[in-house]
Parts: structure tokens; C-alpha cells; sequence
């Protein structure tokens, strides 16, 4: 890499055609003006040590990482945040000076400032969690909520022994409730969240009944797509407040893009409608 040439960034993934990652970079690069690139990166499984490993040769600074690699790409880093460690996976990685590669998971930052920002009010530490799913999405979403303090953490998953491993590893603030008493376990929750991957175009729905739900709940799904999916107009017709997934993805781009390109970048209704066009 020359000082001349201008910052690279990337996501990799396989396939990678439908990541809009390209889009929110891309749009924070010609907001402010920065001469640097951020590409997508569509790299097969054979291929892809060797690729992570010439990205800083090419002059890449850090990328993002994502299906299928972001637990595979933990045993190429040199240095692990103790959040990427804690969830067993990253999606941000920087590439250091002298060639070392830093691992961050970012998911659940971007899943904590989604609530902040578009539920005012909003704290982990009102009251008790539910969580759908226990998949590699609720890992990220449990982690960040124990770290923002939420006093208990309800998990529901199809397959029970995935939530009783989750209970295992991350102690005594999560609770194990079988699948078909989700709606029951809703009463008392201040926080309802699907991490699974239905209600996503093309996925059968989530069909939970709200009816036991906290009037004051904040209810927030991971799948941006649709932006309301059966899961949140369930709920906003229990008169209860709702966070869809977008801002989750805008916000978890944030601290890759002010490590690769230095300026701390804005998530606003801008930034929003430019995602949603790509
Ligand atoms: P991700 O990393 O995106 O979370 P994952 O690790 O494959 O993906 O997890 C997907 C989650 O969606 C799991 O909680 C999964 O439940 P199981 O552990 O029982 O597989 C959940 N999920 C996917 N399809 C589902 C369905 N049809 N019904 C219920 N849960 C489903």
C-alpha cells in the first residue's frame, strides 16, 4: 500500500449480491467527501483464508463479514474484542500496521443504539427480556443485552437445546421457556425481540399473540426485510411501540466505517431512504 492510494473497505461474504453494505458505505463516502472505496467482496469458502489474508497486501483497511464466515473468521484473528469473544463471531475486521487482523462484533451495538434512537426511553434495565431464536443473531442481541444491564433474559427457540446452551454459557440472568409458551412468556417483558429468521420475504411468518404483553413493551425484530414484518404489525395493532430492523443494520456499520475512514459517521432518515433504495 502506497500513502497515495485512497482507503479500501469491503464486505465478504458468499454469495454477497444481496448485502447492502455497499449502499451505506457508499453513501457515508460521498456524504463527506472521502476518496475511498468500499466493495463487495463475493468470496467461496475454498478461497476464502487466502483472500482475508491479501486484503491488506491490496490495500484494504478493514472489512466487514458476514454469511457464512462470521464464526469462521475468528480463528484468522490476531486480536479479539471481548464482545466479538463472548458472542464466538465477528463482522468487523481491521487490519493493523504491522499485519495483524482484529476481530469486533459489532451487532449488538447496532442493535442497542436501534432502540435508543427510535424508542426514546428506551433501557435494557426497565425489565425483563424476551428473546426469539438462538441462532448466531440472538447471541449478539443477549450479549448486548447483559451488557446494558437488563435484569433477566427469557429465551424461546424451536429447538429447546440451543436456548439451554445459551443458558449454559451466559449464566444466571437467562431463563429457558419452551417454544409454544412465547406469548405467555411476553408478560412482565419490557423488551420483545425475534432474532430468527422468520418473517422475512419469503419465510413463514412469527405468529405470536401479543395479548400478554406489557402495555409499555418495546417490541423490535432483526429482519429489515420487509421493513414491517407480520411479527411488528402484530404487535403495533396491540397498540404496542415498535423498532423495525433497519436501523440495527445502519448502526452496527458505524464503528467499522470510523475505523477504516476516520470520521465518525451519522445515522439519520438520510442515511435510511439511501439503504432503502439500493
Ligand atoms: P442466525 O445466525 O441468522 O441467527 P441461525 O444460527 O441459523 O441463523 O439461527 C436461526 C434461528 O432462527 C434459530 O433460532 C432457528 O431455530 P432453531 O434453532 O430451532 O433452528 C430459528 N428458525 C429458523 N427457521 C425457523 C422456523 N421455521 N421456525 C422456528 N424457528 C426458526
Amino acid at each position: 500500500m502506497t500513502d497515495a492510494s485512497p482507503p479500501l473497505a469491503g464486505v465478504v461474504g458468499w454469495p454477497i449480491g444481496h448485502s447492502r453494505s455497499p449502499a451505506l458505505h457508499g453513501h457515508w463516502l460521498s456524504r463527506y467527501g472521502i476518496d475511498g472505496h468500499y466493495v463487495p467482496l463475493g468470496i467461496a469458502p475454498a478461497n476464502f483464508e487466502t483472500a482475508i489474508r491479501a486484503l491488506p497486501k491490496l490495500g484494504f483497511r478493514g472489512v466487514n463479514i458476514t454469511t457464512p464466515y462470521k464464526q469462521t473468521v475468528m480463528s484468522l484473528a490476531d486480536q479479539i474484542s471481548d464482545r466479538a469473544a463472548l458472542i464466538g463471531a465477528a463482522n468487523t475486521l481491521s487490519f493493523r500496521e504491522g499485519g495483524g487482523i482484529y476481530a469486533d462484533n459489532t451487532d449488538g451495538h447496532g442493535f442497542i443504539e436501534n432502540l435508543r434512537q427510535n424508542a426514546p426511553g428506551w433501557s435494557a434495565r426497565s425489565g425483563p427480556c424476551l428473546v426469539i431464536g438462538a441462532g448466531g443473531a440472538a447471541r449478539a442481541v443477549i450479549c448486548a443485552l447483559m451488557n446494558a444491564g437488563a435484569p433477566e433474559i427469557r429465551i424461546a427457540n424451536r429447538t429447546r437445546q440451543r436456548a439451554d446452551g445459551l443458558k449454559d454459557q451466559y449464566g444466571a440472568r437467562v431463563t429457558v421457556v419452551d417454544w409454544n409458551r412465547a406469548s405467555d412468556a411476553m408478560a412482565g417483558a419490557m423488551t420483545i425481540v425475534n432474532t430468527t429468521s422468520l418473517g422475512m420475504t419469503g419465510q413463514p411468518p412469527l405468529n405470536l399473540s401479543f395479548t400478554a404483553a406489557h402495555g409499555d413493551a418495546v417490541v423490535t425484530d432483526i429482519v429489515y426485510s420487509p421493513l414491517i414484518t407480520p411479527f411488528l404489525a402484530e404487535a403495533a395493532a396491540n397498540n404496542l411501540r415498535t423498532v423495525d430492523g433497519l436501523g440495527m443494520l445502519l448502526h452496527q456499520a458505524a464503528p467499522g466505517f470510523r475505523q477504516w475512514f476516520g470520521r465518525d459517521p451519522e445515522v439519520d432518515a438520510e442515511l435510511r431512504r439511501a439503504v432503502q433504495a439500493a
